[in-house]
């Protein structure tokens, strides 16, 4: 039985890899970690395939001692760590919670690791490991025809978030290299899919569409991104903790490069069809351009020749099926979709960061 402590399991990226670990994988018990930030919410564990392999520990990566104190009650033997905080606009308007949670919050866990399974000896070093989730963000920009991201690109973060979890990387490697903790990393690029936070690109654009909202497009719309359904990542996941080398780190990535104003229009597309209906159509014609984020990295592209070589993984959905299923799910639960957009924490948050680029919502 593998016992593992998922952090920032009630996220968009960690309630899907719980809810598929506890549907596909009967030899695992979850232990989640959460401090259920605006970003957290129980409603995504809803409803668990089977809650006897589950436990909830509502707490900050930060507390050291409830994080040791987690480690030793529930026997941990294996940490995927998701928690952070992930929106790099937010990170622009307020970057000290993403150095204590991306940084500090790694360190602790990397420091209650080493404490309870190597200086205590609870487990044996070969049957531990830590698994930190990364981003291809940590690499900066490219330029349109420059090679996709490897394994060994060198770091150059744009934003505050990317350079929090590239810290935490660089954490995360020296931790395995001066101590011998069992560590693998992957850096992943942009997710999309069912029950991620609405204020980022995809379910922000297909929520304000489907209400008849503009479309917030920053720039020129030019930027490429690669987009991979978290389903997918998810799978990446299980792959490189069944089979991943301790001290590698594996790219995962859609190996697609869309340019911003392309989802837009898939997304509106897909809507057209979905609700034929609707006062709104065409939904394109609620796109609008609005002043760009500073810093705004023009292009990421990820080589996952890696993964696929070496732990036989491949991304099942293609951006057009993704897109397709991700609109569903969003059409399909419209009371998750009230309750997550209810809270003050996300009314704020686009009142901050909309109303001063000139738009309405
Ligand atoms: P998210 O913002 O949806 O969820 C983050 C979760 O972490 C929330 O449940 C929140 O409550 C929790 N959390 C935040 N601070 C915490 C703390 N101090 N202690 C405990 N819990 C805390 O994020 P996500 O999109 O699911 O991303 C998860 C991870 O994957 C992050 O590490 C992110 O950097 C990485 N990642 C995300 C993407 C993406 O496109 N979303 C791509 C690559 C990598
Ligand atoms: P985001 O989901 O914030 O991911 P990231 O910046 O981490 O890649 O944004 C994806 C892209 O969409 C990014 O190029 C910024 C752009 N964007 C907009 O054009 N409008 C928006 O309202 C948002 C939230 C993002």
């Amino acid at each position: 039985m593998m016992r593992l402590l998922v952090t920032g399991g009630a996220g968009f990226i960690g309630s899907n890899l719980i809810l598929d670990v506890l549907q596909h994988e009967p030899d695992v018990e979850v232990v989640n970690l959460d401090a259920l930030t605006y970003a957290g919410a129980l409603e995504n564990l809803e409803p668990l395939p089977d809650t006897r392999r589950y436990r909830f520990v509502h707490g900050d990566i930060c507390d050291r001692p409830l994080v040791e104190d987690v480690l030793r009650r529930y026997r941990i033997d294996t940490i995927v760590h998701l928690a952070a905080e992930s929106h790099v606009d937010r990170s622009i308007h307020g970057p000290a919670a993403f150095v204590r949670t991306n940084i500090q919050g790694t360190f602790t866990l990397l420091e209650a690791a080493r404490m309870v399974w190597l200086e205590e000896g609870r487990a044996p070093t070969e049957a531990v490991r830590f698994h930190h989730v990364s981003t291809d963000e940590v690499y900066g920009s490219l330029a349109p025809d420059e090679p996709a991201f490897h394994e060994a690109t060198p770091y150059h973060p744009s934003s505050p978030y990317a350079a929090s979890k590239a810290a935490s990387d660089h954490l995360v490697r020296a931790f395995g290299q001066t101590y011998g903790l069992p560590v693998t990393l992957s850096n992943c690029s942009n997710n999309y899919g069912p029950r991620q936070f609405p204020e980022k690109l995809i379910p922000l654009l297909l929520l304000n569409a489907i209400e008849g909202n503009p479309l917030p497009i920053y720039g020129d719309g030019r930027q490429i991104r690669d987009w991979v359904y978290v389903t997918d990542h998810c799978l990446a996941l299980r792959k490189i903790l069944d089979s991943g080398r301790p001290g590698e780190t594996y790219h995962v990535g859609g190996s697609n490069q869309p340019t911003n104003l392309e989802i837009a229009l898939q997304l509106c597309q897909l809507l057209d069809e979905r609700l034929p209906e609707s006062p709104h159509r065409p939904h394109a014609g609620l796109l609008r351009h609005v002043p760009d984020r500073p810093g705004h990295d023009r292009r990421y592209a990820m080589d996952c020749g890696k993964i696929e070589g070496e732990l036989d993984w491949r991304p099942l959905e293609t951006l057009q099926s993704g897109l397709r299923r991700t609109v569903d799910w969003y059409l399909a639960n419209p009371e998750w979709v009230a309750t997550i957009r209810g809270r003050p924490a996300y009314q704020e948050w686009i009142a901050r960061n909309y109303v001063g680029r000139g738009e309405p919502r």
